[in-house]
């Protein structure tokens, strides 16, 4: 079975490695990109975007730029985990096809209203475009086949230690999209850093040729998290949200209430996760098959020639 994709991201060293997931598996079609201001500014996410699409082979993908910062408040980014660029140390070539000539938002609504039921809308960075989209077209809820988000946690943050970056970076477009009345898949890092990219995974990412060496193992061992004395390695958050959608067996999920946090001091941003509500709004991911996702993740990468 091939699950149809839309994926709104913030290139970022995990969402390169998402797209390179949705491109690789034959299982996956994906049919647009979208791209928000997040782990660096809107131009460096585009950028990233458009010279990936190159790179990695899909040129008749339409990638569509987006909103360069939240609904309000202040403009985040997270350069100092991803680099000044977005991608590590990673330099592609330029790129010569450009963006679209619409919105994101309108490439969100456009490509889910030609299709209704049958496109999943996947989102890994924060979640402006797709707030915005929603105030314009309310119908992309129904139209969506599914909605998934690599965001949030229900223990700690990351950003904050309460909040987690992509919903942190826009805690009101959050909110948003969590009461707009569909289902939420949420992949947040309770899920996404059981997962993390140890030296046995880097080992099997330079089998993958010149785009494991140039290109997949540099992305996930650009940071090492110089304050935390365990570190074992990055977790590669948005992949996780890609792989849910082609290979849902892998994951174990509870529905819950999820509400997020927009007036605490200390708090702005984080998602209070419910796992008793009688009124779930989201679907939340706990556990994953950790031998089982790195080996469909590398399968699927292997299928890339760059
Ligand atoms: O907190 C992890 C998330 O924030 C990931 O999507 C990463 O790319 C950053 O955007
Ligand atoms: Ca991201």
């Amino acid at each position: 079975m091939t699950f149809s994709l839309l994926l709104d991201c913030d290139p970022g060293l995990d969402d390169a490695l998402a797209l390179l997931l949705a491109h690789g598996d034959p299982n996956l079609d994906l049919v647009a990109v979208t791209t928000v201001g997040g782990n660096v500014s809107l131009e460096g996410t585009t950028r990233n975007a458009l010279q990936l699409r190159e790179y990695l082979g899909f040129h008749d993908v339409p990638i569509a730029a987006g909103a360069a910062g939240p609904l309000t408040g202040p403009t985040r980014d997270a350069a100092e985990v991803h680099g000044a660029s977005g991608l590590g140390n990673v330099t592609l070539p330029a790129a010569v096809l450009a963006t679209s000539d619409i919105s994101a938002v309108d490439l969100i609504i456009q490509t889910l209203q030609a299709a209704p039921g049958t496109i999943h809308l996947v989102a890994t960075g924060p979640l402006t475009n797709i707030a915005l989209a929603l105030a314009k077209e309310p119908r992309i809820v129904e139209w969506a086949a599914s909605f998934i988000i690599m965001g949030g946690s229900y223990t700690r943050g990351n950003t904050t230690p309460a909040a987690e970056f992509n919903i942190y970076a826009d805690p009101d477009a959050a909110a948003a999209v969590f009461a707009a009345g569909w289902t939420v898949v949420m992949v947040g890092l309770d899920l996404t850093l059981q997962a993390v990219v140890h030296a046995g995974i880097v080992e099997r990412m330079h089998t993958l040729g010149t785009l494991g060496v140039d290109l997949v193992a540099p992305l996930a061992t650009f940071w090492t998290n110089p304050l935390d004395d365990e570190w074992d390695g990055q977790a590669l958050h948005d992949v996780c949200a890609v792989a849910y959608l082609a290979r849902p067996d892998l994951f174990t999920t509870k529905p819950a209430r999820v509400e997020v946090e927009l007036t605490g001091t200390f708090t702005r941003g984080a998602t209070v996760v419910d796992f008793h509500s009688a009124a779930p709004n989201a679907i939340v991911l706990t556990k994953v098959d950790v031998e089982g996702f790195w080996d469909y993740v590398h399968e699927a990468w292997a299928n890339v020639n760059v």
